[in-house]
Order: structure tokens, then sequence, then C-alpha cells
């Protein structure tokens, strides 16, 4: 149904106008009963439904509607798989529709900065083009529901301390190239309907109110179409929100904030055509839902955590194992800890479900009949042994063939609101751990956490199975992995360091309060750990799988490229090994023009294949220009410098099995502008400046200078060079290499060539 919203614009009054512009209660929009406008329900996200009825608050401390918690987005990014995060997508936007919900508040795209933010287990990846592809899947997913979605926190949200008032202090290279990408690619190919803005200033402005980010970058540079909604309560100043590209406030402000934007207009402050384009926006996407209602949808529960199930079981990360698993089915099993009757599969805060039921990997093994033995030996809740625990853990281990802890993170330890302040597990559980691997050398760890922990008891245990939070259906997941009912095929999308003194942002996160200074620059993550030869416990990418797999064939459509074509990237894979699995191929993109200081590779492509024993597929992936750039600040835009590249393909980050070389030329030129300061190295080396110099250097090779650059001795001439390099235009004349004249006439050349 197309509708006329200019029409329906052009008859609300400029109350009316500005009363859409904030919620109506903590889940509502407002409606205009006189001209039929009515009010829609959001909700979050990402991972279930939290639909509230009755006195909403918006940090989960009111239940709210049974529903369905699948895994949290630390465990879905680990899928590395688009076709499980558009088909988790799809179930909850059925799901909305079933519940009378037209935006999901997702998904959480923020860059895991530092292992510490609170929030993390809600975020997907260290790395944005992994982000970008996940969101835009799962964006599609919902959408094609015809129900939005709201892609959260727009920008740079990287910590919960003082996020509602800090400013990040981001450079716009490391923006573009990490904070915004994710959120950049999701809205060019997904266009979700909504996008929410972040709490925090970013380099002094708040996001609500910053025009640059909400405007020139998201509207102007990406081409996005739907509406800003803040995040709850994120607004500063109403107006110049409204100025700056913010349509939504939500929750609402009593009517006082709404008041401020019709005394705008009425003063000549607000154009009153801007805020008509808001109202447009905001109507847009109301009424891509409204008009597309599905009575029929059915919140099946039931059919809804399979689904979960099958998730979790994608999602877990198998992160060491000596060939104990899979477990064979007659094996007598000591299983310890509470969280194998307990699991932790979910984070607090905004996100949390309140789940349909939910098994855990206990009471799964004993449904199947296995061979089974319990120790809850620590407390879920808090760093605490119970009674007993670890004597009896012990005695348990020794009597059974394996043992296997399920550990993690106690709720209290990650949480939205506060951030963590230190990588380790409980105490108690790293002496529970290496106590039974003291007794037991076929100890298996099952993890529940949210973000990476530190293990000092990694080389001291048979296998380690890493389940995140993996939602409602987790404890049935474990058990089909532990036993090989399943082959584990997730990856990690974050690195695991050693310690958390190694993290790239250790001496600048979260900052005083008041400001972050994102010191580390582009250099997050596996960026950062990679360039500088740092060792980790688990790199980004690793993940082990129950089959093995081999590369081959690796074939480019092409051995150089330009701005404007396109690479096809070719490999085989084989699965080597004696059952079927899925493997996670990588590229990588590696520069070896050395024009910018850049991380030593970057993640441009990926494809998960699922391959039956002795089969071999062929992955195709594609890149362009962009794949090869960075974001070039005297320029403005991506730059892809003229040189060699190299295309990595492998299994991780840190396993890279085939190479091949690529040649790119580019017709664009970085932006140079002559003044006194500019040195004969920047001169020589662009294409259009280098003759200049070269020539005045052919007709000085006289002098002290020349002589110098001319000499015989070989360091006398390197160190002349050097020299020269640096050499700013306004030192020529002191060391005799021009006259004043001679100066002058140099930089009309060099004007000229560069017009
Ligand atoms: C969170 C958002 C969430 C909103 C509504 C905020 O505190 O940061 O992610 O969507 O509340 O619950």
């Amino acid at each position: 149904m197309k509708r006329d919203l200019h029409a329906l614009i052009s008859q609300m009054t400029l109350e009316e106008k500005a009363s859409l512009c904030s919620g109506a209660s903590f889940w509502f929009t407002k409606p205009i009963d006189r001209l039929g406008i009515p009010a829609v329900m959001m909700t979050d996200g990402p991972h279930g439904l939290r639909k509230q009825s009755t006195n909403a608050d918006h940090l989960g401390i009111n239940d709210s509607v049974v529903a369905v918690c699948f895994p949290a987005a630390c465990a879905t990014a680990s899928s590395f798989d688009t076709e499980l995060m558009t088909k988790l997508g799809e179930t909850l936007g059925n799901e909305c529709q079933a519940e009378d919900i037209s935006i999901l508040l997702g998904p959480a795209v923020n860059i895991k900065r530092s292992p510490l933010c609170g929030r993390n287990f809600e975020y997907m990846s260290e790395d944005p083009y992994l982000t970008g592809q996940l969101a835009t899947a799962y964006i599609n997913g919902v959408q094609s529901q015809h129900v939005g979605t709201s892609i959260k926190h727009f920008a740079a949200n990287n910590q919960e301390f003082n996020r509602m008032s800090c400013s990040s202090e981001v450079s716009e290279r490391a923006l573009r190239e990490i904070y915004l990408s994710g959120f950049e690619q999701a809205v060019k190919a997904a266009q979700p309907k909504t996008v929410m803005c972040s709490y925090n200033k970013i380099n002094g402005t708040y996001a609500s109110e910053n025009e640059w980010l909400l405007t020139k970058v998201l509207r102007d540079d990406w081409g996005f179409k739907g509406y800003v909604v803040t995040d709850w309560g994120a607004v500063s100043d109403r107006v110049k929100g409204i100025q700056a590209g913010l349509d939504l406030e939500m929750p609402a402000s009593n009517g006082i904030n709404d008041a401020k934007i019709v005394d705008a207009v009425k003063q000549g402050h607000l154009d009153e055509r801007v805020l008509d384009c808001t109202v447009e926006r905001l109507l847009q996407v109301l009424y891509s839902y409204v008009d597309n209602r599905n009575p029929h949808a059915v919140f099946d529960r039931d059919a809804d955590h399979r689904t979960a199930v099958e998730m979790a079981a994608e999602c877990a990360v198998l992160l060491e194992n000596n060939g104990i698993l899979p477990l064979h089915k007659n094996t007598k099993a000591a299983y310890i800890g509470s969280f194998a009757a307990t699991p932790r599969y979910q984070g607090g805060g905004s996100s949390h479900i309140n789940p349909s039921k939910v098994t855990s990997a206990l009471e799964t093994a004993q449904t199947k009949g296995r061979d089974i033995t319990f120790v809850p030996a620590f407390s879920a809740e808090k760093d605490a042994l119970l009674d007993h625990g670890l004597e009896d853990a012990v005695a348990a281990a020794k009597e059974a063939q394996v043992a296997v802890i399920f550990a993690g993170l106690p709720d209290s330890f990650e949480s939205e609101g506060y951030d963590r302040k230190h990588m380790d597990l409980p105490a108690a559980q790293n002496e529970l751990i290496a106590a039974v691997a003291a007794v037991q050398p076929n100890t298996i760890v099952v993890l529940h956490n949210g973000s990476p922990v530190v293990c000092p008891w990694a080389n001291q245990v048979a296998a380690i199975l890493e389940m995140y939070l993996g939602g409602q259906g987790v404890g049935e997941a474990c058990d089909q992995l532990l036993w090989g009912e399943a082959n584990p095929c997730g990856r990690l999308a974050e690195t695991f360091p050693l310690r958390l003194q190694d993290t790239p942002c250790y001496l600048n996160f979260p900052g005083d309060g008041k400001k972050v200074h994102y010191a580390e620059d582009v250099y997050v993550g596996y960026r950062y750990y990679d360039s500088k030869e740092i060792p980790v416990r688990w790199a980004f990418g690793h993940g082990m799988s129950y089959t093995s797999f081999a590369y081959s064939n690796l074939t480019l459509s092409s051995s150089d490229l330009d701005d404007t074509s396109t690479l096809t990237v070719h490999v085989d894979v084989t699965n080597t090994g004696a059952v079927a699995g899925k493997e996670v191929v990588q590229l990588y993109v590696h520069d070896l023009t050395h024009t910018a200081n850049r991380p030593y590779k970057e993640l441009k492509g990926f494809s998960k294949v699922f391959l039956q024993p002795g089969e071999t597929k062929t992955v195709t992936l594609q890149l362009t220009a962009r794949d090869f750039s960075y974001w070039a600040e005297d320029l403005g835009d991506w730059f892809t410098p003229s040189g060699s590249y190299q295309i990595l393909i492998g299994h991780a980050s840190d396993e890279i099995l085939l190479t091949e070389p690529i040649q790119f030329t580019t017709k664009k030129l970085l932006p140079l502008n002559i003044s006194m300061s500019t040195t004969m190295g920047e001169l020589l080396k662009d294409p259009r400046t280098a003759p200049v110099i070269q020539q005045m250097l052919a007709e000085t090779s006289s002098g002290a200078a020349g002589n110098m650059m001319n000499s015989e001795d070989p360091s006398t001439r390197a160190m002349a060079q050097a020299m020269f390099f640096g050499l700013p235009l306004k030192s020529l004349a002191s060391f005799g290499m021009t006259t004043p004249e001679q100066l002058n006439n140099l930089i009309s050349a060099l004007n000229q060539v560069l017009q």
C-alpha cells in the first residue's frame, strides 16, 4: 500500500509533529488518533524478545513475557555463519510479528576494544568486517518479516564505565576503519529501519547531537534511509539533536522536549522543514510495519527452542583437544561444577530474556542415560567453593574415566552498566581445575562466559570447549558436542590474550571518566597482536573440529587490480578426516606497499562450508579496491596505494596456509599542499612533483650538500640522502642547495605541476 505521507504531514499541527519525536512510554511511540496514526511497540533485543507489559523498566529488572533466549552475540559471532544469522533474524522477526512488536532493538555491533567491556557478551567481534557481515545477515532476516531493527549503539560506545557522558577520543581513521565500519556495511547492504545512537560523546560531542555522525557519515556518505532513535535517555540538547539528524527520543521526556521543538520552530531557530523530514522518516518506518502485519504469525516456543539448541551447537568453539573429545558413548564421566546443572546462558541488563525453558548439560546427559556422576563443587553465583567441593570433585574425577568441569563467570562478573576489572575466572574455579587436572589427565573444561578469561591451566587439561553465553539450549548443545552428536565448528571472533596487560588499550581503558583516549588507534584485537608479534592464548579465527581440512589450489582471477575492478579468489578445501564437519575459510589482506602505518593483516572475506569426509569444495570470495584500502585523513576518503599486496588464506589468523601476491594500481592521488614545511621526501614520493625535485638535484650536484649526496663513501651518501628526505623547502637555502630566487622558482614549478 502506497501512502501519501506528505499529504498526511500537511494535515498535522506543529505540536502533533513534535509529539511524534518522542515516545509515549517506555516502549511505545505516540499515536495521533485524529489522523489515524497508531502507536507501535519496540522491544529489546538482540538475542530474544524482552517484551515487557506493565511496570516497564529498561534494565531487565521487571520480568518480560516468556520468550526464547538464543545464544548471545559473543556466541553467534563465533559461528562465522551468515546463514545462521539470517535464520536467527527470521525467527526473531516472526516472533515479533506474533507479539506485535514493530522494532527489535538490535543488533548490537560495537567493537570489542577491550575484553573488559561489561557488555562484550552482547557485541560481536573485535573485527569490523566480520561484524558488518553478520549484522547485515541478521538485519535482513528480521526485516524479511517486515519488522524493523535498530542497529546499536552508534557509535564508539566500547565500555560501560561512564557510558552516558564519557567522550571517546578517536581519530577519524580509527572510527572509519574500526568503529564505524560494521555499521557502514550493514547500513549500505541491509538498510536497518532505525539506528540507535549511543549515550557517549565522540570527540567531545554527544552522539545524539553529532551532525557529523548522524548526517554527514550516516546519511550523506552511507545513504541511510531510516530514522535515528536515541539509546534510552540519551538526549542531550533536543533541538540540536533534531538539527543534527536525531529523529526519535526514547523513552519520553513528559512532553518537555517536544515543547522545546515547538518553541524552536516558533522562534525561528529550527526550520519546520527539518522537522517535516524527521516526521516523514518516522512515519515511513512506522507504516512499513503497520501495513505489513502478519496476523498468522505464531510464536512457537518449542520449535524456537530447538532452533536455539541447533544454533548453540554451531557457535561453540573447541579451543583445545588432545583427542579426548568426542567422548565414547560408554565413557564414565564426572561432571563437576554448578554450571553443569544451572548453565550461565545469558548476560545481565537490557538484553535479559525470560526463557521458556533452560536445559542443562547434566539433565540432558541423564535423559540420554549417560554414565555420569555430578559434583557441584563451586558456587555459580560467587567466587566460592562449596563445602567439601574440592575434595569431592577430586575424588569423583579419580573414580571416573574423564572429568568435565563446567566453569564460567558468575552473572555479577559481567553485565551491562559496568566493566570487568580483570579477566580472571573466580579463583575458586581456577584452583579446582588445577586440582582436578592433577589427578585426572582426561580433564575437559567447558566455559560459560561472555568475554575472554585468562586460563592459567590451559596446558594442563585435555580439552577446552568454549560455549560462551549460548542461550537457553546451551546444555543440550554442549551434550551433543561433548559426545560427538555434533561436530564443533565455531571460530573465535575475538582474541584470547594471555594476560590483560597484553591488550592493546591496557593503558587507556576505560579512561578517567570524562575522556577515553583510543591511543591504540586502528590496532585493535589481532591487528595489534599480529603487528607486534605478541603471543596470545588463542588467536582470532581459531577453532578446532573433530575432523581435519586441507587447502589447495588458491587462484586469483588476475594478478593485478585497480580502482574499479573486482578480484575473484578461488580456493579448494577438502575434509581429510573421518567425520563430516564445517570449515571456516578465512581471507586476510596484507599490505606490502608500506605507504601508511597499517596492521599486518585484515580479514576481508570468509566462508563456512560443510564437507563430508573426503569431499572437496571450491570456495569463491571477491575483493575490490575498498578491501585493500585504508582511510586517508588528508584525502577524507578511502585510499588504496599502488603497489604489492598479498592474499592470505587460512584456517585462522595465526594459521595461514596459502598466499598469493597481487599488484594494485590506483589513479587516485593523495592531496599535496606545498608549504615551506613540505619535505623533499614528500615531494619525491608524489609522482607529480618527483621529476621537479630530481631535476633540481641534477642541477645541484655541486656544493656541500651535492658533494655529500654524491660521496663515494656509502655511509656518507646514505646519511646525506636520509637528511635530504627530511629537508623542508624552507631549509634548502641553509644547505646551499638553492638561492632565495631559485627557491621561489622551485615553489612555482611545484605548484604548477600540482594544478
Ligand atoms: C541499552 C540499549 C537498550 C535500551 C532499551 C539501554 O540502556 O543501552 O541497548 O536497547 O536500554 O532497553
